[in-house]
Formats: structure tokens, sequence, C-alpha cells
């Protein structure tokens, strides 16, 4: 069993990128399971001076990156680049300073947006920052969908959708990637190097 944890980069209730991760289950190769993370509304704007009894919205948050086997995010695009929620939970979970929840650990990106740039500029921003704090970011087929809202639906049983085939076939083989990702231990392999850095300085 694979799991993978996924973080919308918009808190808004009607979010549409929050409403793709909710759709991307059935997406998922056998034996993935998808678990959208709630809260990072609830994190505080980041001070080291909470840093040394940290806020259980924070210690969740880490808790939950660190537990995932992957990671997926979905991200809008606020002013060409990714939102400060993001922003925010990207440097909560980056501390303690050597303990990066992020280290190592695969990451799949897209980004969505109503406009028709499909919000790519916040994308290529968040995959810098995650390569930045040691993250594997998965090489899959670049997602940035366009005009987000023609492409959702709910079917049945009140479930959302992706109803755009052509998307849908692009997150099934990014989602295979996260799992080639772990299947592989890219991720480990990837900071082998830093983490023996950081052993030969500590002596
Ligand atoms: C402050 C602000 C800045 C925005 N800047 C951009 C932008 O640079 N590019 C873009 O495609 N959309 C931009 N938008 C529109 C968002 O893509 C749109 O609000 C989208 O629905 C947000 O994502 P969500 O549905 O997941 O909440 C902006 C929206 C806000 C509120």
């Amino acid at each position: 069993m694979t799991r993978i944890l996924a973080i919308s980069g918009s808190i808004r209730t009607e979010s549409f990128n929050t409403a793709l991760l909710n759709a991307f289950g059935p997406l998922a190769p056998e034996g993935m399971t998808i678990e959208v993370f709630k809260g990072i509304d609830e994190l505080p704007h980041f001070n080291q001076d909470l840093e040394g009894d940290v806020p259980a919205s924070v210690t969740r948050l880490r808790e939950a990156v660190q537990a995932a086997d992957g990671v997926i995010i979905s991200t809008p695009e606020y002013n060409r680049a990714i939102p400060g929620v993001l922003k925010n939970a990207l440097d909560w979970a980056s501390r303690p300073y050597g303990q990066s929840s992020w280290a190592g650990k695969p990451v799949a990106v897209l980004s969505s947006s109503p406009g028709v740039q499909g919000g790519i500029r916040a994308q290529e921003e968040l995959k810098g920052q995650l390569r930045n704090l040691a993250a594997y970011v998965v090489q899959g087929p670049e997602i940035a969908i366009p005009e987000v809202h023609t492409r959702l639906g709910v079917d049945e049983q009140a479930r959302v959708t992706l109803t755009d085939p052509a998307t849908a076939g692009m997150v099934k083989f990014l989602l295979q990637g996260l799992q080639n990702a772990v299947d592989t231990k890219t991720g480990e392999t990837h900071t082998k190097a830093l983490n023996a850095w950081a052993a030969s300085l500590a002596g």
C-alpha cells in the first residue's frame, strides 16, 4: 500500500485545486491511497519565536508529510507566484533545521487556474522551492490545467470528477511517476550525498 498525502495550495472552500485532488482517487495506480490534507489554514504565520514549542497544527502537518510515502501538491497562482499559505506550509515542514520533512520526499506537482495559463508560473516556482528543500520532484507530464472550472464535474454519488479525459490521462501518468519514485526509493538515493555530508559535519 502506498500512502500519498495531497496538499492544496488553496484554502478556499470552493477551491478548484482542492476539488481536483479530491477527484484523483480513481486515477491512482492500484494500491495507492490519496488523503487530502486539511489544516494548512490552521498554521500560524511562520515565526522562529514559535519553534521551541510549536502549535499542534504544525506537528500535524509535519507528521502527515513524514508518514506519507509521497506527496502531491496542486497549486493555484496568485499574482504569478504560489499562494502565501502554501509557502508558509513549506516553511513549517522544513524545520527544525536538519530535520526537514521534505528531504528525500517524492513530490508530484501540478497547477490549475480558471485562466488560460493554468498557473504554470506558480508551478515552476513551487518545483524550484521543493528542489531547494531536497524533495525529489517527480518528473511526469507537466500538468498546468487551464479553464479548470470547465473540467470538473460531480457524479451520481456527489463525488467530484475530472471530466476531461486528456487531463485525467496525464494525471494517471503523474501518479504512476510518484508510485515509481516510491517503489525505487529514488527520494532516498536523491539525498544520500546530502545526508553523508551532514553526517561528516556532525563527526
Ligand atoms: C490575489 C489573487 C491573485 C491571482 N493571480 C492569478 C494569477 O497570477 N494567475 C492566474 O492564473 N490566476 C490568478 N488568480 C485567480 C485564481 O487562479 C483563482 O482565484 C483560482 O480559482 C484560485 O484557485 P482555487 O480555485 O484553488 O482557490 C488570482 C486570484 C487572486 C485572489
